[in-house]
């Protein structure tokens, strides 16, 4: 159920605006790599790209590759539709649908894709995200209550179930802890460390403790300043990124001394 994604030379626009610059990194099947930088460096531009969310945006386009084991996912005949299915999102807000039900939260993905899933396999697909999200013990005798009856930290965990029921290859979670108190935010750490046996996991992160803690890999993205693009500086392996980063920049942002 994991893929792997190598990215070459990808360059992000906004119209005429070039956000992101000339990235290349190789994203590695059931691990957690983690993006990391300042407020405006691209960090999400770039995780948008990965399951092209970003032509939702008027304007935005890309330029270079992202091949998801060995099918580039910009080819002309590749519907970005399954694109997003086969790679799926989690946002900074928890966003449940308000109003519907945690079951039916559950199933929405799934329903867009197959509208004539039995009440069986619906009932199966529920249980198996919910656990798969840690959060089916919670929530098992209430299914049917509405999906904004939850804490913050389970409605995350519920939007986690509803990306994992339609049964990706790659999760891309964007800041997901950063609206979360800390022990919600350590379910949804303890959680990720579960689903990178299933899943590739791409996380943006402010927190680097939490990039410390979660990630197997960490890529460090820096903007020169206003205006221009944001870059990726270097990538390698967590504990080499935290101990020794070959670039003075990626020390002083891991640091604290800006950003
Ligand atoms: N929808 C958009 N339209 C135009 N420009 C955008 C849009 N989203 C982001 N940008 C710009 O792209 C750059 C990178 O933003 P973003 O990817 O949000 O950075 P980060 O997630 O690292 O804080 C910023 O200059 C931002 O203003
Ligand atoms: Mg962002």
């Amino acid at each position: 159920m994991s893929k792997r994604i190598d990215v070459e030379n990808l360059d992000v626009y906004y119209g005429d605006f070039l956000a992101v610059e000339g990235v290349s990194m190789a994203i590695e099947p059931r691990s957690v790599t983690a993006l990391i930088g300042p407020s405006g460096c691209g960090k999400s531009t770039f995780l948008r790209t990965l399951n092209r969310m970003h032509e939702v945006i008027p304007g935005a386009r890309v330029e270079g590759r992202a091949v998801m084991d060995g099918q580039d996912l910009y080819a002309p005949e590749v519907d970005p539709v399954q694109v997003r299915r086969q790679v799926g999102m989690v946002f900074q807000r928890p966003n449940p649908f308000p109003t519907m039900s945690i079951a039916d939260n559950v199933l929405a993905g799934v329903r867009l894709n197959n509208k004539r899933i039995s009440k069986g396999d619906a009932a199966d697909t529920v249980e198996r995200s919910l656990r798969g999200a840690n959060l089916w013990n919670e929530v098992k005798d209430r299914l049917d209550k509405p999906g904004s009856s939850l804490s913050g930290g389970q409605q995350q965990r519920l939007c986690i179930a509803r990306a994992i029921a339609v049964e990706p290859q790659v999760l891309l979670m964007d800041e997901p802890c950063s609206a979360l108190d800390p022990i919600s935010t350590l379910a949804i750490e303890d959680l990720m460390s579960e689903l990178k046996n299933d899943y590739t996991i791409v996380i943006v992160t402010h927190n680097m403790q939490q990039a410390a803690r979660v990630s197997d890999r960490t890529a460090f993205f820096n903007i020169a300043g206003t205006g221009q693009p944001g870059k990726l500086i270097e990538m390698a392996d967590t504990p080499t990124m935290f101990s020794s980063p070959s670039v003075p920049a990626t020390e002083d942002y891991i640091s604290g001394r800006f950003g």
